[in-house]
């Protein structure tokens, strides 16, 4: 790779300036891990060392790293137009992008509208379900109900809808009028299900208790992910996510799935929504949108969502919301060529085929050291390791930092390990990861 135009020195000198997010920054320092190039499946240290990719990054270079297509084109349009606006402007990439992402959604998700990250996805999410309310006379259709040990990212919406403590504690009230329904995780009923687990479709009815606690005509929309991710993969029990829908069809409430890690290909499928069958009215993406070359999200909507701010505005803006780069053409470029090479690599297909290999390849860890559930779906696994006592999550953090040591990239979150390598990894790469860290484990107190 020629490294000629690199306007930075391969190892830095000094680590302290830069605060890093969701790390722990004093123990990083004194001991960095640093990535300096990627290509295919592998990133690679500053010595030269290769480290298999079993996590995409975070969850977010589906078609691999360095694609050549999708680096191509960020090149060609950096060089006929770095930057437009898109407030009463526009340009023809973002026209285009939009174009092709909506026949690739469900349903009538006939509209997009851009963020640059999943946590602004998210608040767009919220606010546009707000205001739908709002423009359509429901004005007091304001409160807003996430679940437990959910992730919607790190803004104040997706914070306060968000249910994992640490994420929240730290930062005050967060929004009003924001409630959570349970989370799906139990590994009495659950443990070691295969896919989605039989138990817990009951749980959607804690939708109804809350409709039922705070009235419907109060409540705007519920949101989750299809299959939450970074609270350790919670693979939705069967039949669930359809309830949900049919409590919020009951009630008026617009059900959004965070798509954030499950579009675009993770489950073998284009987006969760086409996986499990089940329409949203309000979809986020992020991540894959662009193979995480450019940042970029997307908020795909129904059309009655769209059309009922057109027509319910009789002059002017009819969203009062969005970013200075809602649209930037890097990073629509950097879409238009990732969603060819989904399409041209059939990724989407390839992970769909490569499932149950993954599947097995997982379940070879039953029984294995400090195993206490082994959860999948599509290409995603989350490995749960019994707490070490009095140290919840030493033992994962000293399991991601020795399978780094022998060469394979994994992230924990809590005491899980969750596991989405890029769509193009072959079986002896699956084979590796968890050869490793079932290696790995054996050596962990
Ligand atoms: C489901 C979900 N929503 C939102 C986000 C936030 O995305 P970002 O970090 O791009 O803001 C994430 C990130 O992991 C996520 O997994």
């Amino acid at each position: 790779m020629p490294f000629d135009d690199i306007n930075y020195p391969e190892n830095p000198n000094d680590l302290e300036a830069f605060w890093m997010p969701f790390t722990a920054n004093r123990g990083y320092k004194q001991k960095p891990r640093l990535l300096t190039r990627a290509k295919g499946m592998h990133y690679m240290t500053p010595a030269g060392r290769e480290i298999l990719d079993g996590t995409a990054g975070l969850w977010c270079c589906n078609a691999g790293h360095g694609h050549e297509k999708i680096v191509a084109a960020i090149k060609a349009q950096a060089e006929r137009m770095d930057f437009a606006p898109t407030f009463q402007l526009g340009h023809p990439a973002a026209f285009e992008f939009a174009n092709r992402l909506v026949d690739l959604a469900p349903g009538d998700l006939d509209h997009v509208f851009f963020t640059n990250s999943g946590s602004e996805s998210a608040d767009t999410a919220l606010k546009i379900a707000l205001g739908y309310h709002y423009v359509r006379g429901k004005g007091s259709k304001t409160r807003l109900i996430g679940r437990e040990r959910g992730y919607h990212g790190t803004n104040f919406g997706g914070t306060s809808v968000g249910g994992i403590v640490k994420n929240r504690m730290f930062y005050g009230g967060l929004l009003s009028g924001v409630d959570h329904i349970r989370h799906t995780h139990d590994l009495e009923h659950q443990a070691f299900s295969r896919g989605e687990p039989e138990w817990g479709v009951h749980l959607a009815d804690d939708l109804e208790r809350l409709a039922a606690l705070h009235d419907p005509s109060t409540i705007a929309a519920v949101i989750v992910e299809p299959v939450a991710g970074s609270t350790g993969v919670l693979v939705p029990p069967k039949g669930y996510l359809r309830r949900l829908r049919e409590i919020c069809d009951r009630h008026d409430i617009l059900l959004i799935f965070d798509e954030v890690i499950t579009g675009f290909g993770r489950l073998g499928a284009s987006f969760a929504a086409d996986y499990f069958d089940v329409q949203p009215d309000i979809l986020t993406t992020a991540k894959g949108l662009t193979n995480a070359t450019v940042p970029m999200g997307a908020v795909f909507c129904r059309s009655k969502i769209y059309d009922a701010f057109i027509e319910n505005t009789e002059q002017g803006i009819e969203l009062f919301h969005g970013y200075t780069y809602s649209g930037h053409p890097l990073a629509s470029a950097a879409g238009i060529a990732t969603l060819d090479v989904y399409r041209e690599e059939g990724l989407f297909e390839r992970a769909a085929a490569l499932a149950p290999y993954w599947e097995e390849a997982l379940w070879s860890l039953r029984g294995g050291h400090h195993v206490i559930d082994l959860r999948n779906l599509g290409i995603v696994a989350g490995i749960e390791l019994e707490p070490r006592p009095g140290a919840p999550t030493a033992r994962a953090i000293e399991t991601l930092h020795k399978c780094f040591d022998e060469g394979v990239l994994i992230r924990v979150t809590a005491d899980t390990i969750a596991l989405s390598p890029p769509l193009i990894v072959e079986k002896s790469q699956i084979d590796r990861i968890f050869d490793t860290i079932g290696g790995v484990l054996k050596t962990v107190d």
